[in-house]
């Protein structure tokens, strides 16, 4: 079944279909599947919101017992990066020092807020911290960082769908796509 959304009006064009998607977090959760069938507790921490509709699949597809939790931070405002991290919901766990946490993001762009949070989440205790972002853009890093498991890389645009917004709004689009430049002169 495909659904078609009045917000596909927006879409310049698509950059990462359905279908790709599909086949990416395949790859992902067979590899996390595999790297976690020792682990005590494996605890996947999505960030919110971007994070949210990766972490479903993602979760879903993952063969080996697999809790989930969620972070909020921010550090943007529309389609600039402020550079200040915000934790706006915390993890509170009595049980972190059993855990190896995945953290969940939908992109790496200059590498912020996941090198932030690796600190964060190492200093609360945690058995062990890695990273996994759906989509990776290398050549926006402005910190040193390289998440353990990653989609794929897509060039400097900004894109939405698949959780990704623009002023909160294209989150539900099922693909990852590209928005018309006329689209930010509103
Ligand atoms: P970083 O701290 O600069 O790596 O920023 C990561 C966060 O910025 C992501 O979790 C997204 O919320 C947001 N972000 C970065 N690039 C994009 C984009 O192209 N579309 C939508 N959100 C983005
Ligand atoms: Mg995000």
């Amino acid at each position: 079944m495909s659904y078609t959304s009045v917000l596909d009006r927006d879409i310049d064009h698509i950059l990462i279909s359905q279908a790709e998607i599909e086949s990416l977090t395949d790859r992902i959760a067979a590899e996390i599947s595999a790297d976690y069938k020792d682990s005590k507790r494996l605890l996947l921490l999505g960030i919110l919101k971007g994070s949210v509709v990766f972490m479903g699949d993602l979760m879903k597809k993952i063969t080996i017992p697999v809790e989930i939790d969620f972070m909020k931070v921010s550090s943007y405002s529309g389609t600039v990066s402020t550079g200040r991290i915000n934790i706006l919901l915390d993890l509170h766990r009595k049980d972190l020092s059993e855990c190896d946490i995945v953290i969940v993001e939908d992109i790496i762009d200059s590498g912020r807020t996941l090198s932030y949070l690796v600190d964060y989440i190492k200093l609360g205790g945690a058995h062990s911290v890695r990273t996994c972002t759906l989509l990776d853009k290398p050549s926006r890093r402005t910190v040193d960082f390289v998440p353990d498991y990653k989609g794929t890389e897509i060039p400097d645009e900004f894109v939405v769908g698949y959780g990704l917004d623009y002023l909160e709004q294209y989150r539900a689009l099922p693909y990852i796509g590209v928005l018309k430049p006329e689209i930010y002169k509103k």
